[in-house]
């Protein structure tokens, strides 16, 4: 089986805070969330991996190389434009020959991988298999509509009034009768060829598709929260480690890694927490849920619930919570205006200055 994974798109979302245009490589405990997918397939045993790219193909390649460190090998499929996910299948033809495949969104967070879905396509043999998981916000999303014993009968895209709560989320098991569905949709309103369309295809002709109901998942939505969210998440589950120097005036408390080349002089961590390569903490709290990337400096400082991207640092700035701070910035207390009164007090007067 081989995997198609998504990693096109225009690039337009982007969002101020992040050093890449690509948003699949937003990093959640410092590691971009694309890495998260790749190894979620190299888990499931698939080797060949076809990466669809757009105009941030350049950043991608970069990161991902020839996909030997994921265990992968890795062919880039150039989309001239982002036409829709239907159409990252349809080009991909050749690729895929005519294997069942995984179809994987680059900018999803599938917390505890895709195993479940793989297991499930392999035991029940359908024509495809769906992941949906409950949001509170469907209509952002593609929504299933599930008959009583639990089969999908109808699919929507980003439905003004959606038929349930379940979204699908961003990993497919198709085999090669997807072919033919692709093919014969036509563009969405929003002008793009609809992976949902081309699955009430196969469910108007009476296809199989299957659904795994799964918890826990996060797609980039350009919402602060639910980056934050995601971080906690994976730092939650991170294996303490000190790979740095942990100063014996410092305190580590909980699950905390210190990367290798990190320093931590004077100060108190507490976990779930992670201090990049090459950081250095001095004088400071670092408070639960709180990632350090690399190369940063946090000096005489308190941080709590919060994403530090690289080459950044805090100095002398007490408290930061619930941030997401970019990489290369500063952030230091501002100097003190010099203020000045100018009075004409007449005798006995008296004034209260708040200063
Ligand atoms: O994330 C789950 C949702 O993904 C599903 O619930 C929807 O049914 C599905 O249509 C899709 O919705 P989005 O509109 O949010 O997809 P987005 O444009 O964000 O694209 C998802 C990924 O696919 C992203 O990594 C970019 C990539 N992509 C997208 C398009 C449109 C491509 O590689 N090529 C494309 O043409």
């Amino acid at each position: 089986m081989k995997a198609l994974v998504l990693a096109g798109g225009s690039g337009t979302r982007l969002r101020p805070i992040t050093h890449t245009s690509a948003k699949q490589l937003v990093p959640i405990a410092n590691k971009p969330v694309l890495f998260y997918g790749l190894e979620a397939i190299a888990d499931a045993g698939i080797k060949d991996v076809g990466i669809v790219v757009g105009e941030t193909a350049a950043e991608i390649r970069e990161a991902v190389g020839d996909g030997s460190a994921f265990g992968l090998d890795v062919t880039y499929i150039a989309q001239p434009e982002p036409l829709g996910l239907a159409h990252a299948v349809l080009i991909a033809r050749e690729y895929l020959g005519d294997e069942d495949f995984l179809m994987y969104l680059g900018d999803n967070f599938i917390v505890g991988g895709i195993a479940p879905l793989v297991d499930e396509f392999r035991v029940h043999a359908p024509d495809a298999q769906l992941m949906l998981t409950r949001v509170k916000n469907p209509g952002a999303y593609g929504v299933a509509t599930l008959s009583a014993d639990g089969r999908v009968v109808a699919l929507a895209e980003k439905p003004e009034r959606p038929e349930s709560d379940l979204a699908v989320v961003g990993a497919y098991l198709f085999t090669p009768v997807v072919h033919e569905a692709v093919r014969a949709i036509a563009p969405s309103d929003r002008g793009e060829l609809e992976i949902t369309d081309a699955l009430q295809w196969l469910l108007d002709r009476g296809r199989d598709v299957r659904p795994t109901v799964v918890t826990g998942y996060w797609k980039d939505t350009g919402n602060v929260e639910d980056m934050l969210e995601a971080n906690r998440c994976v730092l939650e589950i991170l294996e303490p480690a000190v790979e740095g120097v942990v100063s014996a005036d410092s305190q580590l408390i909980g699950r905390v890694r210190v990367c290798a080349g990190a320093e931590v002089r004077g100060s108190r961590i507490v976990g779930p927490a992670l201090i990049g390569p090459g950081s250095v903490v001095t004088d400071s709290y670092v408070g639960p849920s709180t990632s350090i990337a690399e190369h940063c400096r946090i000096t005489d400082s308190e941080i709590e619930f919060s994403i530090v991207l690289g080459h950044s640092s805090i100095t002398g700035v007490r408290r930061v919570d619930a941030s997401l701070i970019g990489c290369h910035v500063e952030v230091a207390p501002a100097p003190r205006v010099p203020s000045s009164h100018r009075f004409v007090l007449g005798d006995h007067s008296k004034i209260r200055i708040s200063s």
